[in-house]
């Protein structure tokens, strides 16, 4: 199968569509944000997501056809790769409606994607020379988890939170400092300038399994902060952060230490702190496996990385079908 794979993806705040060759190579990538209109609330209100994807969708995808030199109306492409699940139901509905019009109009197939393999495909975007086995740490605002990939499209879910995402705690400490939403890069920037240890936090999931657990720590912030009112907030972040950054590396090591493999890659939102970042590369040295960090624009949600799980999943699994729906909470541990 060669060609070119356009990617839809709406399952949170980003309108997002791009045009993926065979080989990965990303011809166009355009990002549409409706993040400003959520700061005010602290977090995306789903309403207010769903109605900017209607309002966007339509231009994002004709200016990704456009960019990769395709005619909008009439592009010559080998399918359609779309989110859908997890993700918010009215945004990823939008999403994947526009793609089953598209897909009837051009009269190419279309596959439906989860949205956390195409996070796992983002490295492939950005090496060509990708080694396996490989253990990913996808963190972000909705999911953090643990995977084991014995190829592209071939994942085993080591563990994964039991209870806040990585990303959702850092926005909500943030918001207790009464910093911006999102608040996982200010907590970033202002750690730079604290003391990590300043505040006394708990390490959570000291066990042996791969697990995270993030909403005691998130609590303890709460609870140290009350009681030292007159510590920096700078010194907050920075002990947040580490206590976050250890048990994430912990539980690396731990997967590392029973799962021999070649590479070490981060993706997700969270994947851009500094602090994970450095942490994630000691250790891939430690081990001595290359570490993949995939480019800041890569972290975070993009179509890029739908098109090339969807150009996977059509090439083995064939396309989707008209009947297919919207799987709000679709684990990965249940993709095919
Ligand atoms: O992957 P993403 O763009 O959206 C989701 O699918 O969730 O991740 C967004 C999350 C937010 O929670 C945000 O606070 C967090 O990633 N984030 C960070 C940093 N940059 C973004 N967290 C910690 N440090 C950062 N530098
Ligand atoms: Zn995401």
């Amino acid at each position: 199968m060669m060609g070119l794979v356009l990617g839809i993806e709406t399952s949170c705040d980003e309108t997002a569509a791009s045009v993926v060759d065979e080989d990965f190579h990303v011809l166009s990538s355009v990002i549409e944000s409706s993040i400003d209109q959520h700061r005010a609330f602290g977090g995306v209100v789903p309403e207010l997501a769903g109605r900017a994807h209607v309002a966007t969708i339509g231009p994002v995808v004709r200016r990704a056809l456009l960019d990769a030199g395709l005619d909008p109306l009439n592009p010559t492409i080998l399918g359609i790769a779309v989110t859908s699940g997890p993700g918010l139901i009215g945004s990823l509905l939008v999403g994947l409606s526009a793609a089953k019009a598209y897909a009837l109009a051009w009269g190419v197939p279309f596959v439906g994607v989860n949205h956390l393999e195409g996070h796992l495909f983002a490295p492939l975007l950005e090496r060509s020379d990708l080694e396996w086995p490989l253990m990913t740490l996808l963190v972000s605002g909705g999911h953090s988890l643990i995977v084991l990939q014995s190829g592209p499209g071939e994942h085993e879910v080591l563990g994964e939170t039991i209870d806040d995402a990585a990303g959702e705690a850092y926005d909500k400490v943030a918001r207790w400092l009464g910093l911006g939403y999102p608040g996982g890069p200010e907590i970033d920037h202002l750690a730079q300038s604290g003391v990590a240890g300043s505040l006394k936090l708990p390490i959570s999931m000291t066990g042996d399994d791969y697990d995270l657990s993030f909403s005691g720590l998130k609590t303890a912030v709460v609870r140290a902060t009350e009681k030292q009112r007159d510590l920096p907030i700078a010194d907050v972040a920075a002990s947040f952060q580490a206590a976050v950054t250890e048990q994430l590396l912990r539980k690396l090591r731990g997967a590392l230490e029973h799962h021999p493999v070649k590479g070490l890659a981060l993706a997700g939102g969270v994947a851009a702190n500094s602090a994970l970042r450095a942490g994630v590369t000691d250790l891939a040295k430690e081990f001595g496996v290359v570490a993949h960090l995939p480019s800041m624009a890569m972290c975070t949600d993009n179509a890029a990385m739908i098109a090339a799980a969807g150009t996977y999943r059509l090439r083995h699994d064939g396309p989707s079908s008209f009947d297919l729906s919207a799987t709000p909470n679709w684990q990965l541990a249940d993709v095919s």
